[in-house]
Order: C-alpha cells, then structure tokens, then sequence
C-alpha cells in the first residue's frame, strides 16, 4: 500500500492508502473529517466534496488520496481557525444555512471564489456557484450571502 505525506488543517500526517482509495473517502473515512460531505455518486456534479488544495477548491471526489501526496489541503474544519470567517458569519447572518448539507462545499468553493474575485457581482457570484448543487433552496440567501462576506472581507483589507 503506498505512503501518502500530507499536510491537513496544518497537521502533517504519513498515512498508507489503497491505490484506488478517493480523496474524500481519504478525509472521511481515514482522517475522520466528516465535514467534507458526499453529495452525489462520486461523480463530480453536487460540490459538496469541495476542499482546497494548495489554496485551490477541488471537488475531492474527483481525486485519488495518492494524488494528494506532497500536497496542503484545507478543509472545512480548517477554514476558520477558532472563529468564524467573514464567509461563514455572513452565511449565519443571512439565513444561509438551512439543512447545511452542501454549505461545507459551498463556503471552501466560495472563500477560493472570493480571493480571486474580491467585488463580484451577483451574476458572477450565481456562476462561482453553479458547480455546487443546493437541494433546498433557490439560492437567494447564499448569494446574498457571499455578496456581504465579499463586502465585510474589502472592508477589512
Ligand atoms: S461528492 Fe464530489 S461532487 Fe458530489
Ligand atoms: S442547505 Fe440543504 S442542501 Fe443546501
């Protein structure tokens, strides 16, 4: 079985994995981060698998935890540290939350969305998001959301 050498939310891990073992079920399953959610059938189409890999939002379903190796990944346990992000107090603040299934995916897609795009507009932020499948909502509260976290985030800056 190969050994991986990662580094996750910080943590430096060396860990043996099956060759065919995915990413997500790598941080799940190996790692017990469950906040990286299954949305779909490991087939890239909800987002709810989305970390960050060396800063870059990847749908982890999509990757082999070999792939990973040498690599820095972030994850939703990791995206705030011991407070929230201006993203997630602003998806809190607009009711953005509902049964929380896709927000994991939805803030690491979005934190990576903001840094490239620091003052998107609405229909910009509509297609940041089209990777990612909400099944409760019409998507309003979110964008409203990502548009204040994008707001509170130049303030700060
Ligand atoms: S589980 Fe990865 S995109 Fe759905
Ligand atoms: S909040 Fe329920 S799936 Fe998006």
């Amino acid at each position: 079985m190969p050994v991986i050498n990662v580094t996750v939310n910080g943590t430096r891990y060396e860990e043996n994995v099956p060759e065919r073992l995915l990413l997500v079920d790598f941080l799940r399953e190996q790692l017990a981060l469950t906040g990286t959610h299954v949305g779909c059938t490991y087939e890239g189409v909800c987002g709810a698998c989305t970390i960050h890999l060396d800063g870059e939002a990847v749908k982890s379903c999509l990757m082999l935890a070999v792939q990973a190796d040498g690599h820095a990944i972030t994850t939703i346990e990791g995206l705030g540290g011991n407070t929230l992000s201006p993203l997630q107090q602003a998806f809190t603040d607009n009711h953005s939350l509902q049964c929380g299934f896709c927000t994991p995916g939805i803030l690491m897609n979005m934190s990576d969305f903001l840094r490239d795009n620091p003052d998107p507009s609405d229909d910009e932020i509509r297609r940041g998001l089209v990777g990612n499948l909400c099944r409760c909502t019409g998507y309003v509260h979110i964008v409203r959301a990502v548009r204040e976290a994008a707001r509170a985030m130049r303030e700060q800056n």
